[in-house]
């Protein structure tokens, strides 16, 4: 089968497509024949070497975390899934390597009906991670709550997953993405200076938590609420510094201690999909044999939606 690897550190360019012979599903796992997979900013981060202090590595790397496929081998100890069943999901945190014909995956659910293949690919990362988020945060119906970054794969899901819950939604991106915003349920603004004032003018009775996908603005992101707990951030490394969580659910890296995965929000996430209340923006698909373009693509930093590859 096909997978993608790298050997070294370096431009989208060093990408290869390996052959390499199928994996096996462990204990508690099961295989999939990809048809669809995701590439996502941390790894084309890693790719590049900019994580190599954060994160150790082992070459060669495998890429992908995320896919979606139909089941052909069920582990020992798995229950409700059989081989045949359309479902997407992810690989072990250690273990990678979706962007590849057949993965094992270790979390997983059924794929909704209502769901393209390219929009299951992408859907697993930016659902948990939202889960993970709004659930620290404890957003609830009739707050209000600052999405920065809400464009982006992570920031597109966490709008709808935040007014699934009845909350009011204010989400960052430039101009061209604002009816975007709208069509997800949120109140848009711009970032970059004036951000406090504009938030506060949207918001008069106030803001009560901000789920910060992009980074880089801590302090202004603390001055919308008033109270570094009442932010939480997946997307920058300073947050410490700033007394504010930095969620992630990476083991062994120097960003902090990993947060429980929020898996259980896949099967809610089904749920709201199949009501029509759940779509996964996707901004670009490639073919597989295409991956370089894939990273160069969300190396732009202004994807609308996810990125992702066809198998
Ligand atoms: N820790 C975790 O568990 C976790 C999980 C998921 C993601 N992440 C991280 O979270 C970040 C976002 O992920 P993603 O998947 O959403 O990335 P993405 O899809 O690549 O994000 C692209 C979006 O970022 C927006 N953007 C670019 N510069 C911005 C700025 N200065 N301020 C606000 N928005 C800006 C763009 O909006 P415009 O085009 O409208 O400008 C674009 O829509 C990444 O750093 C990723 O690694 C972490």
């Amino acid at each position: 089968m096909r997978t993608v690897q790298y050997v070294k550190y370096g431009p989208p360019s060093v990408l290869r497509i390996v052959e390499e012979p199928k994996p096996h599903a462990g204990p508690g796992e099961i295989r999939i024949a990809v048809r669809t997979s995701c590439v996502s900013p941390g790894e084309v981060r890693r790719r590049s070497g900019a994580m190599r202090e954060a994160l150790p590595t082992v070459f060669p790397v495998r890429t992908g975390y995320e896919a979606a496929g139909v089941v052909d081998e069920v582990g020992e100890g798995v229950t409700g899934t059989q081989v045949g069943d359309e479902v997407f999901g992810a690989a072990a945190i250690t273990g990678y390597g979706s962007n590849a014909d057949h993965v094992t995956l270790a979390t997983w659910a059924p794929k909704p009906t209502a769901w393209t293949w390219e929009e299951a690919a992408g859907a697993t990362g930016a659902v948990e991670t939202s889960f993970r988020v709004l659930d620290r945060l404890a957003v609830a119906a009739g707050h209000t709550v600052l999405v920065h970054g809400a464009a982006g794969g992570t920031g597109s899901v966490a709008v709808q997953l935040t007014v699934a819950r009845g909350a009011t939604v204010i989400g960052t991106a430039s101009g061209h993405n604002h009816d975007f915003l709208r069509s997800l349920g949120a109140e848009p603004t711009t970032y970059g200076p004036g951000l406090v004032e504009r938030v506060h003018a949207l918001a008069p009775s106030g803001v009560h938590a901000v789920f910060d996908c992009a980074g880089g603005v801590l302090p202004d992101l603390i001055a919308v609420v008033g109270d570094p707990a009442r932010v939480v951030t997946v997307a920058d490394i300073t947050a410490a510094t700033h007394g504010v969580h930095l969620s992630h659910t990476s083991p062994g890296t120097a960003l902090g201690p990993p947060d429980p995965p929020a898996t259980y929000g896949l099967a809610i996430a089904v749920e709201l999909a199949e009501q029509g209340r759940l779509r996964i923006p996707v901004a670009g698909a490639f073919p597989l044999a295409d991956v370089a373009a894939a990273h160069v693509l969300s190396e732009g930093g202004h994807a609308r939606g996810k990125i992702v590859l066809l198998h």
